[in-house]
């Protein structure tokens, strides 16, 4: 299986312009140290929207071996509604991922089903690659319905996608009960559901997408974790939220994918 791993740092709302230049900096010559090579593993980094720009200066100037993109977008491509973000204007920064209903922003923010789908439709008319985000809470877990509940939270997003919009589809298992708290899922539970997850999609879309298809575990990552948990068959790099905030931290975790 030919698949390159992603190791996607997840900033969510932490630093601003200033402090995002200063972090890429520091990681850019942390990863050239390592010789991390982005043929064998890629690299990401997911910036509040208003340290994209500044990210993106540093990223083609050095021409350094790390993609970018954001944390959500607009369903909608231009217009009146105040205080969002288009498609468009983040593949005009040289984005490459949106990340699509994360656990807070389906918490914080009206994302439901519909909404996702319509992110997931507007980044990939804008070019660019959508992580989605699934994931069961601690209440599912515990009712041991873990797996049917993240194949669901898929389906419920790709049942409308063609077989060429599925294949440009990034995945991020990521267990709400995982998230922040330090409690990161066994690699087991963690293979269990992106294989879970993988299989639907093949019986979806065929063996070809299935089987390119990058699955991320993300969910209290570390570099003491990490080696563990991509040692799975069906993990295919991490989102990174906490840890993704410390450059060497998350230099780390590269060198370990
Ligand atoms: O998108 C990243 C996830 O929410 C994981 O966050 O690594 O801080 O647990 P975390």
């Amino acid at each position: 299986v030919n698949r390159i791993p992603l190791v996607a740092g997840n900033w969510k709302m932490n630093f601003n312009h200033l402090e995002a230049t200063y972090f890429v900096q520091k990681f850019a010559w942390l990863l050239r140290d390592a010789h991390v090579d982005p043929r064998t593993c890629e690299v990401a980094l997911m910036p509040s929207f208003t340290s994209i720009r500044s990210v993106q200066v540093l990223v083609e100037a050095d021409d350094l071996p790390i993609k970018y993109g954001a944390q959500s977008v607009s369903v909608t491509s231009q217009g009146a509604f105040t205080g969002d973000v288009s498609a468009d204007m983040l593949a005009a920064l040289g984005c490459s991922y949106v990340i699509v209903g994360h656990s807070e922003r389906r918490k914080y923010h009206p994302e439901d089903d519909a909404n996702i789908v319509d992110q997931v439709r507007a980044v990939l008319a804008a070019g660019m690659r959508p992580i989605l985000c699934v994931g069961e809470s601690y209440e599912e877990r515990k009712q041991g319905i873990e797996l049917d509940f993240a194949v669901g939270q898929v389906r419920d997003v790709t049942r409308d996608l063609s077989v060429e919009e599925a294949t440009k589809l990034l995945i991020a298992y990521e267990p709400v009960w995982a998230i922040g708290t330090g409690m990161v899922a066994t690699p087991q539970s963690a293979q269990d559901a992106a294989k879970a997850i993988r299989d639907d999609i093949r019986e979806t879309f065929g063996d070809e997408t299935a089987t390119s298809l990058r699955i991320l575990y993300g969910g209290s990552v570390t570099s003491k974790n990490a080696s563990q948990l991509i040692t799975q068959p069906d993990v295919d790099g991490f989102l990174v939220g906490g840890a993704s905030l410390h450059a060497e931290e998350l230099a780390k975790i590269v060198r370990l994918v």
